[in-house]
Order: C-alpha cells, then structure tokens, then sequence
C-alpha cells in the first residue's frame, strides 16, 4: 500500500463539511491518496510523509465531476436536425426514432466503442463518475444489449425503454413489453429505472405505471419531466420519492414548492437546452426555495452532443443565475444526491478521509476560472479512485 501526496493546492474545494471553514475551499492545501482513498486532507505545511510526491504548483483542486444523465449507448449524429433547430424549427422527440434505427443496425463493438470514446471525453473534462442509460433500442434485444453496452461504460445505469413508443408496435402492447420482459431481461444490468414525461412520449400515468413496475423489480427511479411544457413530471417524481427528476425547464411555484419540500433532485441539462433553446429552468428560485439541485451534461446525439461538464458549470453560472460554488457543488456533491450517492463508503462528488479519491486538477488557481474562462481546458489531470490520468 502506497501513499501519493498531493501538495501545493493553492484551492481545495472538498465538499465535505468537516474542512469547511469561511467558505468550502481550503488555502495552501496538501492530500494524502492511499488505497484508492483518502487518507489525510490539511495544510500543506503540515502534510505527512509519503512514498510519492506531486507538487500541483498552485493550482486548484475538486472533486470529479459526477455526471448523472447521459446517453452514451447510440450509433449516428442528428448533425441535419440539429441545424434544422437552429434555423427555428422546435424539438419535439421525434428524432429519438432515427436514433432508434442507427443504433438497432449497428453491432455491438460499435456501441461500446462509440460509448467508450465518449466516457474518455468526459474524463478528460474531469468526469470521474458518470451514469448513462438504454433507450435507443426499444426492443427486447436491443434495450438489453444496451444496458449491457452502459453496464460496461458507465458507473451507474438506468433502463430507458419507456423513451418513446417505437414504430409498429401498439401502445399499450409496448407498455406491456416495457413493464414485463423488456424489465426482466435488463433488471440484472441496471440500477434505475427512467421515463421521459412528455408530449410526444408518455403520459403521467404511463409513467407512473413504468416506474412503479421499475421499483417492483428493485430499481431506484429517476423521471425526465417538465422538458417542452409542464408535462405533470416534476409533481410525478416528488409523489414517488424519484432520487431525481430531470430537464425541469417549465415549472410552475407548485413545482417548485413541491421540490423544496421533497428529497428529490432537480437535475438541470444547460448543455441541452441551449441545443434545444428551450428556456433555461428556473435555477435561482429553485435554489432559494430550498430545493436540492444538480448539473449533468444529458450527452446525446439529439439534444446535447456534449460531455462536457466544465461548459455546463460555466452556462449555469453565467446564464442560469448561478454563483461558482453553487454550480460546482450541483455537478458534484448535489450530483451525487442525483444517484443516491452522496453518503456512505461509495460516495462520490466530495472529498473526505476514508472516501474515494475521485479528484482533478485545474490549470487555474481557483474553480472561479470554470466560469470566468469558459470554453478553455482547464482539467490537467484526474485521479478516479486513487488512479491517475492525464487528458
Ligand atoms: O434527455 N428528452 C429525452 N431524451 C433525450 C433526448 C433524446 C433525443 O432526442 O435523442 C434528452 O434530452
């Protein structure tokens, strides 16, 4: 068992209460990663011995980012949709079907392989911890292939056979199909069970019956709600105990209220919905209502073809009303809330003795930079329990 010291951390921001002094960041810091772990946080002039020393030089160190919506398993681009968009035509879920077709016809080296490309984009961006999810498939085969594909790549996974109802098949047949075998055969690969409320997808009782069907085979459950209206979604997921709901882009006070009164994580996309150009959520009421929050980046071919999460920090504080802190703590510690992962000898998206050393480095003295040089790479290196990476 070797012990690496960390030192010359100009600004550590661990997210843990313990080292939280004036504000969450610690001044001339040193860490101590041992076993995967961490074994010592404190002054830099303090720090203990250890077999190997990595002088960061002054630059500024945080969790990994946790990415807790992403949909990684897909084949194909929606390049033309996309410029469609943004010649004024609107989003509607259409486009999941082209999707659904690129992804039925490719094998499944190349789904791995497309996903895995991905998942290094993001770890290059300082993604330590990621969940992805099926929902490109929409067979019995293909959703079981994908979540086999996401088992592979990602940290956390959830079944997202309830995306849209696919061509040639009856409603209520592939609501049976969704609830019954197509459950069955994906339960040993995923950990959630998702649905996207929405016009043009399903409906609030359909969702309903899909996620209780979902924690019948001992899934946790997570929604995709309030995205193009207010599709019922946000009421949904709170009513159910979802660990999150996610889009929340058109929410009403009785949304927000019900968020601030539940445990469930409001789960912002900025990414997407600069893609989509629907308004941006109301981040700041949601934040002083009391709700929980978290950022992701929702990479997909349709709506976000993005990994990046240091551009969804920077979005949110410069176009969401968001302060520095409040948007690193949403993609991290607030992000692990998002996957039931925030306490516990799993915890991600903080940093504490014991827990896991999921952390990078930014060219930059202090995290302020994610959002005062937007766009640029700041992420020089990332250690994903205890193992380093450059990107
Ligand atoms: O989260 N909103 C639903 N699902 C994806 C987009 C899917 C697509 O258009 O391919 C999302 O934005």
């Amino acid at each position: 068992m070797t012990a690496e010291l960390l030192t010359g951390i100009a600004e550590l921001t661990t997210q843990a209460a313990e080292f939280s002094h004036d504000d969450d960041r610690l001044r001339d810091a040193a860490l101590v990663i041992e076993n995967g772990r961490i074994a010592w946080i404190g002054p830099a002039a303090e720090a203990p011995a250890a077999d190997s020393v990595v002088d960061v030089h002054g630059r500024a160190v945080l969790p990994g980012w946790v990415d807790t919506h992403s949909h990684l398993v897909f084949a194909g681009d929606r390049a033309a949709e996309f410029e469609a968009r943004m010649a004024g035509q609107r989003y509607t879920a259409g486009g999941i079907v082209s999707t659904m077709m690129a992804t039925r016809a490719a094998s499944e080296a190349h789904l791995i392989a497309n996903a895995r490309r991905l998942r290094r984009d993001a770890e290059a961006q300082g993604t330590t911890f990621l969940e992805t999810k099926t929902g490109y498939g929409l067979d019995l085969a293909s959703e079981l292939r994908s979540a086999k594909a996401a088992a592979e790549v990602a940290d956390v996974v959830s079944f997202l056979g309830a995306h849209v109802v696919p061509p040639g098949i009856d409603r209520r047949d592939y609501l049976d199909l969704v609830t019954g075998p197509m459950l069955t055969a994906v339960t040993p690969h995923v950990d959630f069970i998702d649905a996207f409320c929405e016009t043009g997808a399903f409906d609030v009782e359909e969702c309903r019956e899909v996620l209780l069907a979902g924690r019948a085979a001992g899934l946790g459950l997570r929604l995709h709600g309030n995205q193009l209206g207010s599709s019922g979604g946000v009421r949904l997921a709170v009513e159910l105990g979802c660990a999150s709901v996610d889009h929340c882009n058109h929410l009403d006070d009785a949304d927000i209220d019900a968020l601030a009164g539940s445990n469930t994580v409001a789960t912002l996309l900025p990414a997407c919905d600069l893609s989509t150009r629907e308004p941006f959520p109301p981040a700041r009421r949601l934040l002083d209502a009391g709700a929980h929050i978290a950022l992701a980046s929702n990479c997909n071919p349709g709506t976000s073809y993005t990994t990046s999460m240091p551009f969804c920090v920077a979005t949110a504080v410069l176009q969401m009303g968001l302060t520095v802190r409040e948007a690193v703590w949403a993609a991290t510690r607030g992000a692990a809330r998002a996957v039931g992962r925030e306490h516990g000898p799993d915890a991600v998206g903080s940093l504490r003795i014991g827990g896991r050393a999921d952390l990078q480095v930014l060219d930059a003295p202090s995290v302020a930079h994610l959002a005062y040089r937007p766009g640029m790479q700041l992420c020089v290196a990332t250690w994903t329990e205890g193992v380093r990476a450059r990107p």
